[in-house]
């Protein structure tokens, strides 16, 4: 009894994030609608295995991001911010991350209704962003008393200016594609009817490149990866203190709780 409890509470976990390897595509997809596809510990660490099961599988040439329901993903799930004990590490979204980072094959991103938090960092890792016309992004950190991640505080400011960089990270406010277009953060936007077949078309014409100069040409333009492991973990400190702040465990609360922060618990 104990056995199948265990396994089906795996089971259930595993079926949070769906990975599917067909025509030459690995697809990942966020199954937690019901959570707005907020990702625990468990869901990276798939999301990670995922990406580990193709780095000696030459079939795959692409890999697929998307979200089930009505949105991408509301980002790192608040209850296991707010259960994480001081000094807890963050192994699985660190694996989660660090796989993306040196994925080989192109990444595509089918981004819809929300990306909250890495949500949107994520995408800074992705080659291929297209997102729903009325797609929301936000980098709420600063909201929740928290700081950037992913090496966005690196990457941001290269690719849309300090000046923007700032306003996203420092005020937290939601942006909508227009922004996300001019700036840099996603290829383009498309209705929700022309959206996938935008993403299942770019997808197939990657799978038909040929394989050595398509890697190549992905691993010439990350030209960066160093600095960006460098930045990324120099973030995972202060993101660490942060997470310990009374600032951070009033807001995990208050959101929890569903309730206004308390200023005096939020300096
Ligand atoms: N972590 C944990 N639970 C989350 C979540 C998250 N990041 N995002 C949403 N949920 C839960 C809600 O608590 C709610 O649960 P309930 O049905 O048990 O009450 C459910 O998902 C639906 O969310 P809800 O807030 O009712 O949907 P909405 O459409 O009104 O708002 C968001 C959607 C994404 C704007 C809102 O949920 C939100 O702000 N989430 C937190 C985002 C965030 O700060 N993420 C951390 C980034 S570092």
């Amino acid at each position: 009894l104990h056995l199948s409890i265990r396994r089906q509470r795996q089971m259930c976990i595993r079926d949070r994030i769906l990975s599917e390897k067909k025509n030459g595509i690995l697809t990942i997809t966020i199954n937690r609608p019901e959570k707005k596809n907020a990702l625990t510990r468990e869901m990276y660490q798939s999301m990670a295995d995922a990406l580990f099961s193709i780095e000696n599988d030459d079939s795959i040439k692409t890999v697929l991001f998307r979200g089930e329901g009505d949105c991408f993903t509301s980002g790192n799930d608040i209850s296991d911010f707010a259960g994480r004990k001081e000094g807890d590490d963050v192994n699985e979204s660190a694996a989660f991350m660090r796989g993306l980072i040196n994925c080989k094959v192109p990444v595509v991103a089918q981004v819809h209704g929300m990306a909250v938090g890495i949500g949107t960092t994520m995408l800074l890792h992705c080659d291929f962003i297209y997102a729903e016309t009325n797609t929301r992004f936000v980098l709420p950190f600063i909201n929740l008393g928290l700081v950037p991640e992913f090496a966005s505080s690196y990457l941001l400011p290269k690719m849309a200016g300090h000046v923007k960089a700032s306003e996203w990270l420092m005020l937290g406010e939601p942006f909508g594609t227009e922004d996300a277009c001019q700036f840099g953060l996603i290829t383009g936007s498309y209705s929700a009817e022309e959206l996938t077949e935008k993403v299942t078309s770019v997808c197939k014409k990657l799978v038909a490149k040929p394989s050595f100069a398509l890697m190549q040409t992905k691993s010439l333009l990350k030209n960066d990866v160093e600095s960006t492991h460098h930045y990324m973990d120099i973030e995972f400190d202060v993101f660490g203190q942060a997470m310990d702040s009374e600032a951070a465990r009033e807001a995990f609360d208050a959101f929890l709780s569903k309730r206004p922060i308390n200023p005096e618990k939020f300096k």
